[in-house]
């Protein structure tokens, strides 16, 4: 199965928009691997967007990554790569669509909330990065039980 690296940046911290943004992700369907409420050295923002190292607005870019805490993520589901990013919406927020999470809640290139891995490639290259630790097993047999089945929760007979 599909896994992606979602991160809330710092203005979508400070912004209280960590519950929003994770309840559109969850209800959707994508299940939970990975999640860091963390400060992001200087190396690690530019090693992230190290693709981005010529453009004009890269130390602009570090700087705003490195400004607060983020939120780091790990999502599994089907075509998750590219169904989150069609969910966070286009990069620049005056051309992502109403119902995006960059449509919805930012009005700024450089305040644009959310990262999203941009290709199943990058996702694997990215949670490497971010979740050197590891992802967390989060066991499909076990959450298509209800809380009572579970064989943790079982009342001895
Ligand atoms: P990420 O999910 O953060 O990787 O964004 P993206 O994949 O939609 O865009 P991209 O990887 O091309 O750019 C990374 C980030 O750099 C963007 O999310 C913006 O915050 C910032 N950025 C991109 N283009 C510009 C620009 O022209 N000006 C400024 N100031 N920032 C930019
Ligand atoms: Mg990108």
């Amino acid at each position: 199965m599909e896994t992606t690296y979602i991160m809330i940046k710092p203005d979508g911290v400070q912004r209280n928009l960590v519950a929003p943004i994770l309840e559109r992700f969850l209800a959707k369907g994508y299940i939970l691997r990975g999640l860091k409420f963390m400060n992001v050295s200087k190396s690690l923002a530019e090693t992230h967007y190290s693709d981005l190292s010529a453009k004009p607005f890269f130390g602009a870019l570090v700087d705003y990554i490195i400004s607060g805490p983020v939120v780091a993520i790990a999502l599994e589901g089907k075509d998750v790569v590219a169904q989150a990013r069609k969910l966070i919406g286009a990069t620049n927020p005056l051309a992502s669509a109403p119902g995006t999470i960059r449509g919805d809640y930012s009005i700024e290139i450089g305040r644009n909330v959310i990262h999203g891995s941009d290709s199943v490639e990058n996702a694997t290259k990215e949670l490497a990065l971010w979740f050197s630790e590891g992802l967390v097993d989060n066991n499909p047999v076990l959450r298509s039980q209800t809380f009572a089945d579970r064989p943790t929760n079982k009342q001895a007979a």
